[in-house]
């Protein structure tokens, strides 16, 4: 088969999904009405999955097909004719995911499918299911034959969600039971932030333009910050979030795929080996934290009750699903060095929480100040710090951040902005990041996935942090939802003579 590579596609929009089955476990679950059917909805509406694609949910509530597959209509109303005919192929198996009975029943479904609709016996596995049943769904597919094509088929491909594991040893377990089963190569571990448009864009942005790269390193960086801020708490997922917390939720997956986009060296060629070996060897040179110094390096604080957009807001230990005496942590600040040449003596400052006061995604490269400002104090003071700002969402963009004459008789310098705007410069629509992802799964390109070694290496960042944070003793500071955390926070940058953005 061919394996055309997104990155480098120039008929993207005319990519099309091969014959295949998606075989969707937890199908009864949030994130299938969500994000998985609606992404399929659209991908059905602009003809990238030929009539020769559906798919099979798998759950234990007992759905019938036809339940399931106005689950399906109704996760996507306006997706058209298209979406109406492929949801009428829609299969449903009910059972228990470890039964032999329901992979007899979930065999039957798609030898019917390969039958009547040419499904061509290829089967991607998409685990929507929670995390502490990966294992066994992926010993499953194996024990039932699952793991590679039936006859006549080319792939059998696992999907599998986040989070991958809870912490190093748990991951390293989860990967060995998923390695007995299926090689890594029929593996998808996915982040949906990959498939965000704009975190693409650091590529293009980086790679593709010969104005950034030369300054793109310690020489003129003074700092990286990396900032996701959600204003929603944690919704109806409060049970979910106390077993995992920000840093899990979060930092150990999104934040370190963003972060090793933005380090990264230039890759010799866009395919995946290319693209992952360098993000690896970008985590590779992250300076693993000492637990001495993770009291001083990172803060972790949960939100009490507040306002946020103008909406008053509940505690986290309010929220459904949440313990009242809770330490999870909802707000993470940390500071990690990095020690390699392009890098060494630039810190990278990371937040991230629930409850702040708006939904922000940013990376922000701040450069150093001039080495001599030939301005009195009071022309200067509306200057700040030269950055350049890759705005992930909402807004996609890319803002330059110079400082310019203030118009006038008088003499002052004030910093503007220059602003790129995706949504102003280009007229295409962009594509919802499961769409991308789901389809690249399709294919069978897995740039945009995470190999083995990368998720082993973000664990090992994210380790020694949580290992000293399990200490009782360890603070949990608090902020006002609402808010852009505690004050910790923002003394971990200014010992450093910094300071956070405002985004
Ligand atoms: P849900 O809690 O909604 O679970 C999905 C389905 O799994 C449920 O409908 C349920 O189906 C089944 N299930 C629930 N508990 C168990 C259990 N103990 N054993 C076996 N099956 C169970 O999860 P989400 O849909 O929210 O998430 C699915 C996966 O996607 C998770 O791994 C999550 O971490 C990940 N994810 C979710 C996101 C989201 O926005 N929802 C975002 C990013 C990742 P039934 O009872 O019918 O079997
Ligand atoms: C998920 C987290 O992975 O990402 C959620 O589990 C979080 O807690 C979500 O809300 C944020 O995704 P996005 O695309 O809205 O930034």
């Amino acid at each position: 088969m061919t394996n055309p590579n997104p990155l480098l596609d120039e008929a993207d929009r005319e990519r099309v999904a091969p014959p295949c089955v998606l075989v969707v476990f937890g199908a009864s679950g949030d994130l299938a009405a969500r994000k998985l059917l609606p992404a399929l909805a659209r991908l059905a509406s602009r003809h990238a999955l030929p009539s020769s694609f559906s798919v099979v949910g798998v759950a234990r509530s007992e759905l019938s097909d036809d339940e399931f597959r106005d689950r399906a209509r109704k996760a996507a109303p306006d997706a058209g004719p298209a979406w109406e005919e492929l949801c009428g192929s829609f299969r449903f198996v009910a059972g228990e995911y470890d039964h032999p009975d329901t992979f007899a029943r979930l065999h039957e479904a798609l030898d019917t499918l390969d039958r009547e609709r040419g499904t061509g016996a290829n089967r991607v596995h998409y685990l929507a299911t929670p995390p502490s049943t990966f294992g066994e769904v992926v010993e499953a597919l194996g024990a039932n034959d699952l793991n590679r094509p039936a006859t006549g088929g080319q792939f059998a491909r696992v999907v599998i969600e986040k989070p991958y594991g809870r912490d190093l040893d748990s991951a390293r377990e989860l990967d060995r039971r998923v390695h007995a089963v299926f090689d890594e190569s029929q593996i998808y571990r996915i982040d949906h932030y990959l498939g965000k448009e704009t975190v693409q864009n650091l590529l293009a942005l980086r790679f593709a333009n010969a104005i950034f790269e030369p300054i793109w390193n310690r020489r003129y960086v003074d700092h990286v910050q990396i900032t996701v801020a959600e204003a929603l708490g944690v919704e109806h997922r409060g049970s979910f979030y106390e077993q995992a917390g920000a840093l899990r939720d979060i930092v150990q997956n999104h934040v370190m795929q963003v972060l090793s986009l933005t380090l990264m060296e230039p890759p010799a060629t866009m395919d995946a080996q290319g693209i992952r070996d360098e993000k690896v060897k970008a985590l590779r040179a992250v300076e693993i934290l000492d637990p001495l110094d993770v009291g001083t390096e990172t803060v972790r604080a949960q939100y009490d009750a507040g306002w946020v957009e103008g909406e008053p807001a509940a505690g986290y230990r309010s929220e459904d699903g949440v313990d009242p005496e809770s330490r999870t942590e909802t707000f993470v600040a940390l500071r990690l060095d990095v020690d390699n040449w392009r890098w060494a003596g630039v810190p990278v400052y990371i937040r991230t929480g629930k409850r702040l006061p708006k939904r922000v995604t940013e990376v922000a490269m701040q450069f150093n100040a001039v080495p001599h400002l030939p301005f009195l104090a009071r022309q200067a003071r509306g200057l700040g710090p030269n950055a350049l700002v890759l705005r992930i969402q909402p807004d996609e963009g890319i803002t330059l951040r110079f400082g310019a004459k203030v118009p006038g008789q008088s003499f002052a310098v004030r910093t503007v902005s220059m602003d790129f705007l995706y949504g102003a410069a280009f007229a295409e629509e962009t594509a919802e990041a499961y769409e991308r992802l789901l389809l690249d799964a399709f294919i069978g390109d897995p740039t945009l996935f995470i190999r083995s070694d990368e998720v082993d290496q973000a664990w090992r960042i994210c380790d020694p942090i949580l290992g000293a944070w399990q200490q009782d003793e360890s603070p949990l500071a608090r902020y006002a939802a609402g808010t852009w955390g505690p004050k910790d926070a923002d003394r971990l940058l200014e010992r450093d003579g910094r300071h956070w953005r405002n985004p």
